[in-house]
């Protein structure tokens, strides 16, 4: 790090012990300890992942931070305070619940806000991009994650870091979220020097099932073993936790999880009209495309076995369509 940003990172700290003090002992913090309470949060995941509450005033980090000698114009550059165009200094995160963001390190780097007020918008504000935070690079949770990625062999990844930690809460360990931004390939591949599998585990709805898709393609693209969870009814991985506890998302979310090749025989299901002939027949061209992509024979006979029943199809041709793209892969 510069000698600036080593500022700056001491800064985010301080901001980071100061914002968790006021959650936990000062009447400013009440509102937040109660949003959290509420929310199902357990006194040890406030302390584990720094959690905290930015005052509903205009220059309370601010004045703090100036006190401590910090150039706010310097830290208005890594979002800890905003700057007016009068060239004073306010307070980004003003009203909101803290998430303390870390690098893979485990310094933090940036701060996520969550509204919890009526017509707070928006939802979640993050700082904004600097030289220590890189959306496309950093994953909330990493440094912990980590140190469970040999045992459980696989890491599991959200899309908000709600469900991240609340998954933390359920004894989930090896999670990880990306930032509200979609996975990068920088992502995976650092993913991948750790870990060979991944499930991915993202909100039951129709972004979350295509961002799935998504982020499959490139943790496959990066060598990594993919599987897709399922949560049912549009719920998110939070809520169902919080529904079903903790347990029976292990059993019936991620240990159920799709392979790659089921979950993407299934999501191309809906490109077609399976009552239309032609589309039958271009919806079989295109399984047989992901078949052919599985470097498992028995995984490629599985799926060559249900083509075959389901659609009555031949299994001599089946068998000399993936022998044409195999050899075409390699
Ligand atoms: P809760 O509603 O608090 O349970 O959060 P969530 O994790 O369910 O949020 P959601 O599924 O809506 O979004 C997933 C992730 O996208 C969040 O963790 C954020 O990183 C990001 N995100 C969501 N809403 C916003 C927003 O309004 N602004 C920004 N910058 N990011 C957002
Ligand atoms: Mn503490
Ligand atoms: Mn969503
Ligand atoms: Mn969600
Ligand atoms: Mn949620």
């Amino acid at each position: 790090y510069s000698e600036e940003q080593e500022g700056v990172l001491q800064a985010y700290d301080w901001s980071a012990k100061l914002f968790h003090h006021v959650l936990k002992h000062t009447a400013d913090g009440k509102a937040g300890l109660n949003y959290l309470k509420k929310r199902g949060f357990e006194p040890d995941t406030i302390e584990e992942f720094q959690l905290g509450y930015s005052p509903d005033r205009n220059e309370f980090l601010a004045a703090f931070l100036k006190g401590k000698g910090y150039e706010l114009e310097q830290l208005a550059d890594y979002g800890l305070v905003q700057s007016t165009n009068q060239g004073s200094y306010y307070d980004r995160f003003k009203d909101r619940v803290i998430f303390p963001i870390k690098n893979h390190q485990g310094k933090i780097i940036a701060f996520g806000g969550r509204a919890f007020k009526e017509h707070q918008e928006p939802k979640y504000l993050n700082s904004p991009e600097s030289k220590l935070f890189h959306k496309g690079r950093v994953l909330y949770n990493f440094h912990l994650a980590r140190k469970h990625f040999q045992k459980e062999k696989e890491v599991i990844l959200f899309e908000g870091y709600m469900d991240v930690i609340k998954a933390y809460q359920a004894g989930v360990y090896n999670a990880v979220a990306t930032l509200g931004t979609s996975l990068s390939e920088t992502h995976a591949k650092t993913l991948k020097r750790y870990v060979k599998q991944a499930v991915i585990c993202f909100d039951g709805d129709d972004a979350g099932r295509n961002a799935s898709f998504k982020s499959a393609n490139i943790l496959r693209q990066a060598g990594l073993e993919v599987r897709v969870a399922h949560i049912p009814e549009r719920q998110d991985p939070d809520e169902y936790i919080d529904r079903y506890g903790g347990e029976y998302f292990k059993q019936k979310v991620l240990q159920p999880a799709q392979t790659y090749i089921a979950f993407a025989l299934e999501y191309y299901k809906k490109d077609y009209n399976l009552n239309l002939d032609h589309d039958r027949i271009a919806y079989i061209e295109k399984a047989l495309d992901i078949i052919a992509t599985s470097e498992y024979p028995v995984e490629r006979d599985f799926h060559l076995k249900e083509l075959e029943d389901t659609f009555h199809l031949n299994r001599e041709t089946l068998m000399d369509e993936i022998e044409k793209r195999t050899s075409r892969i390699k």
